[in-house]
């Protein structure tokens, strides 16, 4: 299967049809294979990357740079400190600039309006690396490893626990409803997602059979799932929110208790970093205000044999590979 997708930017996966997020699954499980077997694959040779990062990263930035340099392409970052873009440049500029100097710009932000406007003026493709509205590269690397696992996408049910309004939750609705999956979002009603992101995603679900659920019922909500995914009850960018959302989310942690209600072969998945424990500055914080020793997920789910976080981890950088090659000029 080929796809006419050089040039094109990756700004959110409802800019895709199913048939280009299959090609970029199908093309990433290409890549991975070839990285296994150590075939040189040096399809970006000569190419410049711009990393722009606002916010931090270990598994994005790092899959963009691996992947970068196995394709024999040069990678740049440039964190939040080290450019002038928001304080003395705007995004419109800033992307005419670097699009004259590079041929493809991944961009961790805020506002999903910035990197569209980014995507709009620089003139070569632009990856998203996370914003507050979408994680489109996260989605693409948990579909690879939802149909690695299970060798099918339609049909799957996924439910996802914790803050449903956040980067993740959108980005699973839009992106589960294309590959003909149930979505169910398990939260409290307060934290339901926005109206505009349901009705998108009910619309895509209705044209490929998916199908789009919103229960504050935990029962209900992980029953006969295939998946339960979860992640930070505090994105980025909000921690001024933790009490808050503590105190909404409390009953939906993953523990093993909630585990046993879904399908006997449930997976658990999380995007990751992921408060299991007290092994962060925060984890402590928390524990020591709180009485919290976890968050969204538990140290013995987030340990046992039903979790598959790290493989989710590991296709990060064969589906971002697969979007750069796919797209870049
Ligand atoms: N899942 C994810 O995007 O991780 P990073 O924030 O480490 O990039
Ligand atoms: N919702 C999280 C995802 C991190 C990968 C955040 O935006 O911080």
């Amino acid at each position: 299967m080929t796809m006419k997708l050089k040039g094109k930017n990756f700004l959110k996966l409802a800019d895709f049809t199913p048939d280009e997020i299959n090609y970029l699954l199908e093309l990433s499980g290409e890549l991975k294979k070839k990285k296994m077997i150590g075939e040189k694959h040096k399809s970006m040779k000569g190419k410049n990357i711009a990393l722009i990062f606002e916010k931090t990263s270990t598994r994005t930035r790092n899959a963009f740079i691996v992947s970068a340099m196995d394709e024999g392409a040069h990678s740049e970052f440039l964190g939040k400190e080290e450019i002038q873009l928001g304080k003395k440049e705007s995004v419109k500029d800033t992307a005419r600039i670097l699009g004259r100097m590079f041929d493809g710009i991944a961009y961790r932000g805020y506002s999903q309006e910035a990197i569209e406007e980014l995507g709009e003026y620089a003139g070569v493709p632009v990856w998203n690396a996370l914003t507050d509205e979408y994680h489109p590269t996260q989605v693409l690397a948990d579909l690879l490893t939802i149909k690695e696992k299970k060798g099918y996408l339609k049909g799957i049910k996924l439910a996802f626990l914790g803050d449903g309004r956040n980067n993740m939750a959108n980005s699973l609705l839009v992106g589960g409803a294309k590959m003909g999956m149930e979505v169910r979002i398990v939260a409290p009603k307060e934290l339901f997602p926005e109206e505009k992101v349901v009705k998108l995603a009910t619309e895509i679900a209705e044209e490929t059979g998916g199908n789009i659920v919103l229960t504050d019922d935990i029962d209900q909500g992980v029953k006969d799932v295939d998946f339960i995914y979860t992640d930070v009850w505090v994105s980025m960018g909000e921690e001024e929110k933790f009490e808050e959302r503590i105190n909404l989310l409390e009953d939906y942690t993953v523990d093993m208790e909630m585990i046993k209600k879904a399908k006997p072969d449930v997976m658990f998945m999380h995007c990751l970093p992921a408060f299991h424990n007290q092994e962060t500055d925060i984890g402590k914080e928390v524990f020591e205000r709180y009485g919290l020793d976890h968050m969204e997920v538990s140290e013995e789910v987030f340990e046992s044999k039903y979790s598959i976080v790290f493989d989710q981890a590991e296709n990060r950088v064969y589906t971002i590979r697969a979007v750069m090659v796919a797209t870049i000029l």
